[in-house]
């Protein structure tokens, strides 16, 4: 019998790499190996090595990644350990042993000043410290494997870990009243959609290199999810818009990241549905 390709998953206790563990049986023909941070910490460049040269994966889906947005400001040096070298190494063997490295990047490559939905193309300039590690994951994955994809994202959710889903479901099912911004912009990326993304990448066998845009459909605020959230759950709870001003936080936010996936789409045909649609699916999938 024909061996399996095999895929490994980084970081597979977060949000997405728990949304990949819950897609593995839609994808059979696909030997899925799953590894935590404690498995396997990717700024141990030796032990990433060590553990590769074991599974020897055709795939490497890196959904490990340094998030704490303002403890990157104090971390500065993680932040890069784990966001760009660890990229550079895990890139590097991946391409040293022929097999595929699909990294996942973010919006917060860019300054967050443009009025058009983000462009591939489109000139960065991380305005943090966590959007220039990432920033510079992106570079060391094309300089150590130019055949590598890079998926940016944005504002990502699921029924896992921590995001603002989660947390505006427990504030408006505790709170009287919560306060939320209402002008940064942006679409909401559900997990599992992201998830099935790239999944969908490697199984359409079309691999191209290059930088892909994935999030959901739509453009809305922080203020606007809330409120759709609270119409899906129910709660009586008054949310009141603020402007970013009145809610200070140790790294800057991009005031817009819509992001453009026409190219995803025509390069790969994966599927990117309505926000609305997705949130009702994480609420029902939250409930259960
Ligand atoms: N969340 C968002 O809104 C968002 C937006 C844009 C882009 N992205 C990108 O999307 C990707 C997935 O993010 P996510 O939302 O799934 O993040 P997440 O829930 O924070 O998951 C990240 C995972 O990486 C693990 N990790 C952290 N440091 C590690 C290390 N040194 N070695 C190995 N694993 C390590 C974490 O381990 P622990 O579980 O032990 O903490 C966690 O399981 C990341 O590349 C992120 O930059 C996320």
């Amino acid at each position: 019998m024909e061996k399996k390709p095999t895929i490994v998953v980084t970081g597979s206790q977060g949000q997405l790499g728990r949304s990949l563990k819950d897609l593995e049986s839609e994808y059979p023909q696909y030997k899925f190996v799953f590894l935590s941070r404690s498995d396997m910490p990717i700024h141990h460049f030796e032990l990433v090595r060590q553990f590769f040269e074991g599974i020897q994966p055709d795939y490497v889906i890196n959904a490990a990644a340094y998030t704490a947005v303002d403890r990157a400001e104090l971390e500065k040096e993680l932040a890069f350990q784990v966001n760009a070298e660890a990229v550079g190494v895990m890139a590097a063997w991946c391409h040293q042993h022929g097999a595929k490295f699909l990294q996942v990047s973010t919006d917060y490559v860019f300054d967050g000043k443009g009025n058009h939905p983000y462009v591939e193309t489109d000139p960065t300039g991380p305005q943090s410290v966590y959007g220039s590690s990432k920033l510079a994951g992106e570079q060391q994955a094309f300089q150590f494997n130019p055949d590598c994809i890079v998926v940016r994202t944005a504002w990502v959710y699921s029924p896992y870990g921590k995001n603002f889903f989660k947390t505006m479901v427990s504030l408006l099912r505790d709170k009287p009243t919560i306060h939320v911004v209402n002008d940064q912009v942006g679409t909401p990326t559900y997990g599992r959609d992201l998830a099935k993304a790239l999944l969908d990448i490697i199984a359409s066998g079309k691999w191209q290199p290059g930088v892909y845009h994935y999030s959901n459909e739509g453009r809305i605020s922080w203020y606007d999810f809330a409120i759709e959230i609270q119409r899906q759950i129910g709660t009586d709870c008054a949310i009141v818009a603020i402007p970013t001003t009145a809610y200070p936080t140790p790294a800057v936010r991009p005031a817009y990241s819509v992001l453009n996936k026409k190219k995803i789409i025509d390069v790969f045909g994966v599927s990117v549905p309505d926000w609305k649609l997705s949130l009702t699916d994480c609420v029902s999938r939250y409930r259960d």
